[in-house]
């Protein structure tokens, strides 16, 4: 008989954590969550602690022993732990330096002397840095434009070299401004698709920086869980051991993103369609377009996206509506 599989979490009570923990463990797999809690919360990962195959251990991946602890029986990793945000890590690159880069290699260390099948990770659309091309496409990255973009640029030559040198099978997704149900709308640091949302819900004025012409390739909560779970089962030796971007491949501006905000808003309360946005300058080190080919997940990991835009973010608007209007 086939044994349950095993796969350790890390950031497993964050946004996309917390996503991917639901959705293994509906699949019926043994799911080891690893969170010290900086920016997840409790409240995401509760409604799991009745099912026996879910752990949550609290602790921090800068301490390897927690890391050995975590991957005792795990056959892969979805490492998401880190954190996020390129302002923050401009007001403190120290300490993203120390999670995002010294966490991330306790991980890798800790991987490789459990002998886990697989290290899949959560990479970065900020390594394409100051380059201009579009669309993006895996193997042409500019300079990184924040100590953030480093830290994810150093996971990647990181995972590489324990590939090359040790044999662990790695997978990193760079995703693209991720978005969907369970993102934390709150904080200095918030994502701007939930900071919008809560605002417009409360009849504040969102305010855009620069003048709404920048575009990104926002892409669903799905879609992102369905390029972890092909990275993690693969069986394609040519798809191991390099990048892929993770993301819808297709740009929506910030004016077009409010906008339809505004239209999917106003089908639960009317009066959020007056709501007026206000626009204010340009934020340091955003790059103006962002825009990802996916033809390589297509053609090694046989990705399809199920999740346009538009589609992803009536379902995220519903969620919020449901589950936050009122705090
Ligand atoms: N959301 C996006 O658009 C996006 C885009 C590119 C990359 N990413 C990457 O995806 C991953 C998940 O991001 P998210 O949006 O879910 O963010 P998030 O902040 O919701 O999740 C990160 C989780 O990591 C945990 N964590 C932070 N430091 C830790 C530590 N020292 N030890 C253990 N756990 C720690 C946090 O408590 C949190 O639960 C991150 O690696 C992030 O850099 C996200």
């Amino acid at each position: 008989m086939n044994e349950k599989k095993s796969i350790l979490i890390t950031g497993g009570a964050g946004f996309i954590g917390s996503n991917l923990c639901e959705y293994f463990l509906s699949k019926n797999y043994r799911v080891v969550c690893l969170d010290n809690l900086a920016t997840g919360h409790l409240y995401n990962i509760e409604p799991f602690f009745s099912n026996n195959n879910f752990t949550f251990i609290e602790g921090d991946i800068r301490d390897l022993e927690t890391c050995n602890k975590a991957v005792e029986k795990i056959d892969y990793v979805l490492h998401q732990a880190a954190l996020g945000s390129v302002p923050r890590s401009l007001k403190d690159p120290i300490t993203s330096n120390d999670v995002n880069v010294s966490g991330f290699l306790n991980m890798l260390v800790a991987s490789r002397d459990a002998g886990v099948k697989r290290f899949v990770y959560a990479a970065s659309s900020s390594t394409y840095g100051d380059s201009e091309s579009l669309p993006k496409v895996e193997e042409i990255i500019g300079k990184p434009l924040s100590p953030y973009a480093i830290t994810k640029y150093v996971n990647e030559l990181y995972a590489d070299i324990f590939s090359k040198a040790y044999g662990l099978e790695t997978i990193g997704l760079r995703y693209f401004n991720v978005f969907g149900r369970k993102q934390d709308p709150n904080g200095a640091y918030a994502a701007v698709i939930p900071k919008f949302v809560m605002q417009l819900m409360n009849y504040e004025s969102p305010v855009i920086n620069g003048d709404g012409n920048y575009s990104r390739d926002f892409t669903y909560i799905d879609n992102v869980i369905q390029m972890n779970e092909l990275a993690m089962l693969t069986e394609n030796p040519e798809a191991i051991n390099t990048v892929y971007n993770t993301a819808f491949g297709d740009r929506t501006t910030l004016n077009q993103m409010v906008s339809l905000l505004k239209e999917y808003l106003s089908e639960f309360d009317k009066k959020i369609g007056d709501v007026e946005v206000v626009h204010g300058p340009n934020r340091a080190g955003d790059i103006p377009h962002s825009l990802a080919s996916i033809d390589k997940a297509k053609k090694l990991l046989n990705y399809n996206p199920q999740f346009s835009f538009g589609n992803g973010l009536k379902e995220a608007v519903r969620w919020y509506w449901e589950n936050l209007k009122n705090n």
